[in-house]
């Protein structure tokens, strides 16, 4: 089933809710409700308006205008705006420019998209004009579960997100516009720290950290080697040497009580990730780098929003280092990231890093990257973060029903369900579970048609690029060939989170 247009006159019927629009409108809502778009367009607002007071004038409704607007805002309930482009005013050659706009408009939205009216000269055109009883004759299917559904939180913030990406197009400072400055002191708010310095991913955040820091040869790093590859790629990027700490199986987070035995003279830095959304022990951690007189870079590209003790991820060591990719708990749409420091000096260093070392235009202090964040990512992170507390608290509940609906599973098998520490609150960037024969699960629910992802099939020394690194990690093997992610994200039904538990009831017992 497919995204919907409402031309002005099946969006005019369906907003009065006579006994003649009844199934339209329930029609409408039921695809609304399992997640399927009905969009109206914005250049048709006024011709419906006076559609629907002409009915009511018609039926001799008073204040015919008000309830006509009324109406119209009821209907939203089950529909969404659909933006007009100017393209879609470029065809005033057509005999109906107003059809051949709705085309337009149907086209960006998809190939399969698909406008719904009564008008005979439209429905002459063919698709994608359709009549809605032809439409309404086709079964709603159950929607496709994802890993994660970027559509759902698009629908809920559109109309902020295209007034912040068209004041780009119009003000076009595409680099280090105001967006920047203003996501900066944002996301430094957000995270409880004085400094926040935008940049172009994750990996270009730790790597930035470590240059300024001043790590290179000889110099060895305390890590977790079960990671995404970009904890130790930059510190291979700088000639350091990773020097990896088993994890806490029941986490997959670095195990800090490992720290202590492992620092030698050469250490010089300790670099633990908050994986899935949950803070490593920063406490423990803490504990040991105060002692030694070493700085700590959170690698928390998973995990912000997560709190350790009530305080941010990000802002919980020298350095917070964390990803906007797409998919993760706060995502821009494309690459992006952020660095989080108390410290001005360092965040100057950062600073200077991310532009190329200049300290002004055209004035190279040291050896930098090219590591900033562009405005149209800033604009989108900056909409999203107006939505992130709440979008935390659907993951939690999500999660909370996870767990809730798996507990008798666990208690009969070997599966393990997500660990969380006390004085942790997780970003649940992931839900992951630990089962022996994981492949064979991962192949059942591939087979039943619902996703799911390991992270990571293995430790990172384990990958070729790796294989010279020295390790004794055990933990971390063994967990890299039991983890399975399922589905989690904040629009995650209670519907489609049901058909993700059965399917492991069946696979499993
Ligand atoms: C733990 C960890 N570190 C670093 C990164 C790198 O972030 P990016 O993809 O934004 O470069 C990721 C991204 O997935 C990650 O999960």
């Amino acid at each position: 089933m497919t995204d919907i247009i409402l031309d002005s006159d099946i969006a005019a019927i369906a907003a009065i809710q006579g006994p003649s629009s009844l199934a339209i409108r329930e029609w409408l809502e039921e695809r609304y409700r399992l997640g399927y778009r009905n969009w109206i367009y914005v250049s048709q607002q006024s011709e419906i308006l006076k559609q629907i007071v002409a009915d009511l004038d018609r039926r001799k409704i008073t204040n015919s205008r008000k309830v006509a607007r009324e109406a119209l805002h009821s209907l939203l309930q089950c529909c969404m705006w659909l933006s007009s482009l100017s393209e879609d005013a470029m065809m005033l050659e057509d005999s109906d420019p107003v059809a051949a706009g709705l085309n337009k408009a149907a086209k960006r939205v998809g190939e399969s998209t698909v406008i719904a009216t009564k008008m005979e000269d439209r429905l002459s055109r063919g698709l994608p004009f359709a009549t809605i009883e032809s439409l309404m004759d086709v079964p709603i299917e159950q929607r496709e579960i994802r890993m994660v559904d970027l559509g759902c939180q698009q629908d809920r913030i559109r109309a902020g997100l295209e007034r912040k990406l068209h004041s780009i197009l119009h003000h076009r400072e595409f680099i280090q516009g105001p967006e920047i400055r203003l996501l900066e002191q944002r996301l430094a708010n957000y995270v409880g720290v004085d400094e926040c310095i935008a940049v172009s991913s994750g990996t270009d955040a730790l790597l930035i950290a470590l240059m300024a820091l001043g790590i290179g040869p000889g110099d060895e790093i305390l890590t977790t080697p079960f990671s995404f590859i970009a904890t130790a790629e930059v510190i291979h990027l700088v000639g350091a040497t990773p020097v990896y700490i088993d994890v806490d199986p029941r986490t997959g987070n670095l195990d800090a009580t490992r720290l202590e035995a492992a620092i030698k003279q050469t250490t010089r830095l300790i670099l633990p990730v908050s994986l899935y959304g949950q803070c490593a022990d920063m406490t423990e951690v803490m504990l040991v780098a105060d002692r030694h007189h070493l700085p700590v870079i959170e690698d928390a590209a998973q995990s912000f929003g997560a709190t350790h003790y009530n305080r941010r991820s990000c802002g919980l060591s020298t350095i917070g280092c964390t990803s906007f990719f797409p998919s993760k708990p706060l995502g821009a749409y494309g690459d992006a990231g952020a660095i989080f420091t108390e410290d001005q000096a360092l965040a100057k260093t950062m600073r200077e890093i991310r532009s190329h070392g200049q300290s002004s235009r055209y004035h190279h202090l040291r050896l930098g990257i090219n590591g900033r964040m562009d405005s149209i990512q800033a604009a989108v992170l900056l909409e999203k973060l107006s939505i992130i507390d709440d979008e935390l608290d659907r993951r939690q509940n999500i999660a909370d029903r996870y767990n809730d609906s798996l507990d008798d599973l666990a208690s009969q098998t070997d599966l393990l369900l997500p660990y969380i520490c006390d004085g942790n609150r997780s970003a649940w960037a992931q839900y992951t579970i630990q089962i022996p024969g994981r492949d064979v699960l991962v192949k059942m629910f591939s087979e039943a048609g619902i996703p799911s992802a390991v992270h990571y099939p293995n430790a990172i020394f384990q990958q070729p690029a790796f294989l010279r690194d020295i390790n004794d990690c055990p933990k971390s093997i063994e967990l890299a060939n039991k983890v399975m992610s399922i589905p989690m994200h904040p629009y995650l039904s209670a519907d489609m989170q049901q058909r993700v538990v059965e399917c492991l009831y069946s696979s499993i017992n």
